[in-house]
């Protein structure tokens, strides 16, 4: 049975956070290996005359969910429920909680979301669609509503509660895994956490990370990040001490800061000739005084493309070592090189090492793939079976290539 936690947050307004830890999850969106976990976040807010429900939990656990939220409140009092995003991993419960609620709610969206709920669930009574920059008064607090298209779907908003300067955002400013806690009042879980929240935005959001930027600066634009009290997004931890920081870590991996000296190392090696190129690069830039981080596909490894792709945005550069297999990119390369250019495209340099038995074609197909996006591609080093003196020579110098392109 997973855990529920149902946490009051504020008094006044009465604020609560109803969140369920899913470790049963394995591939988030059928697709992300996600072992660590998710949880999903809702919150309720009670006013002077008014109950507002923010998003609900997962189809799974709808009836967890109407039993939490029938602890705080009686679902017939809910006068409001705010849909930020109609990802069924928020709105799976929403049925059922109108059903309790006999649908006398007011359901606010974007009118994307409005069009989605009918699509989805059949819902369309009831359901108002805001305009940006909306406001609504709920009793005796206000509510402004703020588009933020493609965060992560063309139909997501966020909430910012005027009075109290608390923003509710779902997707946005969430992340991976399950915290030992609910928000980030402890260092430790804090940083503990923030690798899941790479990989959260590169797997989820990657594809259109550039809004992450635009969404930003418009919530700047409006002046509400230097008064932000609380940040209460749909997945992982509550920003309470620190809201800025989940705001800047946000900009920072949707531009690809990178962490001064990590090098991130992929390469698949049927039979050990990849890496023993591969071998000689990362022996190159630790000489150099970088870190290389090292994922390799094996007949006895195979790591989670997910965790792959969350590790691209901080990176300095990368080295892709491939086999050419069938007259093309190893499989498993082939779908991560895919993966990275589209979820974690970035300006950053790549050497490309590769082997062969009787024609090269890997690193040529991966520098056509590489011309197509922001990497730079710097160099190739391909060669046939074993790595010769004479191809040490060249991967070295490869390696060299790349370490020059980060200076200045
Ligand atoms: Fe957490 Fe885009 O749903």
């Amino acid at each position: 049975m997973p855990k529920v936690w149902i946490e009051k947050l504020l008094d006044e307004p009465e604020l609560y956070l109803l969140r369920i830890d899913d470790d049963k999850i394995k591939y988030f969106e059928a697709t992300w290996d996600i072992p660590e976990g998710i949880t999903y976040n809702a919150y309720l807010m009670k006013t002077d005359s008014a109950v507002v429900l923010f998003d609900a939990w997962k189809k799974d656990y709808t009836s967890e969910f109407l039993e939490a939220l029938s602890s705080i409140v009686d679902p017939k009092e809910i006068t409001h429920i705010v849909v930020h995003h109609t990802e069924p991993d928020h709105s799976g419960a929403l049925p059922k909680v109108l059903e309790a609620n006999g649908h006398s709610a007011k359901i606010i969206g974007t009118a994307f979301a409005k069009r989605l709920l009918e699509a989805f669930y059949g819902i369309k009574e009831n359901v108002h669609a805001i305009k940006d920059g909306e406001e609504l008064k709920v009793g005796n607090k206000t509510l402004k509503f703020i588009t933020v298209p493609w965060l992560h779907w063309p139909d997501a908003m966020i909430t910012y509660l005027l009075e109290d300067n608390i923003i509710l955002s779902c997707d946005v400013w969430g992340g991976y895994s399950i915290p030992d806690a609910i928000d980030d009042s402890d260092e430790g879980v804090v940083e503990n956490y923030l690798p899941y929240v790479n990989k959260y935005i590169v797997t989820v959001i990657g594809h259109y990370h550039k809004y992450i930027v635009e969404n930003v600066e418009k919530i700047k634009k409006l002046g509400i990040v230097d008064d932000v009290k609380m940040i209460l997004p749909g997945h992982g931890l509550v920003w309470r001490k620190n809201p800025r920081k989940i705001f800047e870590h946000y900009v920072n991996v949707a531009a690809g800061v990178p962490k001064k000296g990590k090098v991130l190392v992929v390469y698949d090696s049927m039979y050990g000739f990849v890496e023993e190129s591969v071998g000689i690069a990362v022996d190159e830039l630790k000489k150099l005084g970088f870190e290389p981080v090292v994922y390799r596909f094996t007949d006895k490894e195979a790591p989670a493309v997910s965790d792959i792709l969350g590790e691209v945005p901080d990176s300095e550069a990368l080295i892709i070592g491939a086999s050419t297999y069938e007259a093309s990119i190893h499989p498993r390369m082939r779908y991560l090189v895919h993966e990275i250019l589209d979820k974690a495209n970035y300006a950053k340099p790549v050497l490309i090492l590769g082997k062969f038995g009787w024609a090269g074609v890997a690193g040529r197909e991966i520098e056509a793939l590489l011309r197509e996006s922001k990497f730079e591609h710097v160099a190739t080093v391909e060669a046939k079976g074993r790595t010769t003196a004479e191809d040490e020579v060249k991967i070295r110098e490869g390696v060299r290539k790349l370490v020059e392109k980060l200076k200045g």
